[in-house]
C-alpha cells in the first residue's frame, strides 16, 4: 500500500482529485468506483472545479456507487442518491444513464443486490474506486464480523456506524439500520483503489490498515491483498 501523508483535508482532497484527473486524462471511459460519506466530499468539489475548467471531461464516464441505505426513498436527502446527485452529479457534464447506486426502493433486496453485481461485471469492473473508511474500519458497508460477504449483499449496520451516521440525521433512530453495499471481492475487484481517511476518528483505522495483521474485524485491512492501494490521510488521521 502506497501512503501519501497530507498536511490537512484540503490537500488530501486535492490530491486524491488529482489521480481521478489522471485517470480520465487517460481513459476518458473509466469506470469509476465512487463513494459517500462527508470525506470524499472535498475531492468531488475540486473534481467540479477540473470540470468546470475544462480539464476533465465526464461524458464518456461510468460510475458505480458503494452503497446505499435500505430501505431509503431515494428523495430522502439522506439517500446516497441523493448525495451524489448534490455533491456531483448535477454538477458535472456525466451522462445521468451511466451512473449506478444500489436501489434504496427496490421491494425485493436480494434481487437488487445480484442485478447490481451482474452490472459491474458486464461493465467490465472497475478501473479506480475511491474508498472512505468507517470508524471501526468499515468499506462501503462491510462491517466487522467473523465471516464478510463476497459479493453485493443486504447487511445490517453496527451500533458504531448508525452512531457515526447519526449526524446527518435529525435524529439516531432516523438513520437506517441497514444497507445494500458490495462485497468485498467486488471492492477488490477494482484495478486500483484510492482510499481516503481524514481526522482524529480515523485514526485507530488507520493503525490497523498500516500494521501487517489483516482481519475481518477491521475490513479494510484486506486491501493489503490489492496491489495497487494508495492511502490518502492527513496528519490526524495518521496520528498512531
Ligand atoms: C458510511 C459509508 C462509507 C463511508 C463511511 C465513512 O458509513 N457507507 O462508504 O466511507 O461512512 O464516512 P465519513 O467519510 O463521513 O467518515
Amino acid at each position: 500500500m502506497k501512503v501519501i501523508l497530507c498536511e490537512n483535508y484540503d490537500e488530501m482532497s486535492a490530491k486524491a482529485a488529482n489521480i481521478f484527473a489522471a485517470q480520465l486524462t487517460l481513459k476518458p471511459d473509466s469506470i469509476l468506483g465512487l463513494a459517500t460519506g462527508s470525506t470524499p466530499v472535498g475531492m468531488y468539489k475540486k473534481l467540479i472545479e477540473k470540470n468546470e475548467a475544462g480539464e476533465i471531461d465526464f461524458s464518456a464516464v461510468r460510475t458505480f456507487n458503494l452503497d446505499e441505505y435500505y430501505p431509503i426513498k431515494r428523495d430522502n436527502s439522506q439517500s446516497y442518491f441523493t448525495f451524489m446527485n448534490e455533491n456531483l452529479f448535477s454538477h458535472v457534464n456525466i451522462d445521468i444513464n451511466n451512473t449506478c447506486i444500489p436501489n434504496g426502493e427496490a421491494e425485493d433486496a436480494e434481487k437488487e443486490c445480484k442485478e447490481y453485481e451482474k452490472m459491474l461485471a458486464e461493465a467490465g469492473g472497475v478501473d479506480l474506486q475511491v474508498l472512505g473508511i468507517g470508524q471501526n474500519g468499515h468499506i462501503g458497508f462491510n462491517e466487522p464480523d467473523e465471516k464478510l460477504e463476497s459479493y453485493t449483499h443486504v447487511t445490517g449496520l453496527t451500533e458504531s456506524t448508525i452512531n457515526a451516521n447519526a449526524r446527518f440525521f435529525d435524529s439516531v433512530n432516523d438513520v437506517p439500520t441497514k444497507g445494500i453495499t458490495m462485497g468485498m471481492a467486488s471492492i477488490m475487484s477494482a484495478k486500483k483503489i484510492v482510499i481516503l481517511a481524514s481526522g482524529e476518528s480515523k485514526k485507530d483505522a488507520v493503525k490497523a490498515l498500516l500494521d501487517d495483521k489483516i482481519t475481518t474485524s477491521v475490513p479494510a485491512t484486506l486491501l493489503k491483498t490489492h496491489p495497487d492501494v494508495i492511502l490518502i490521510c492527513d496528519k490526524e488521521a495518521y496520528a498512531l
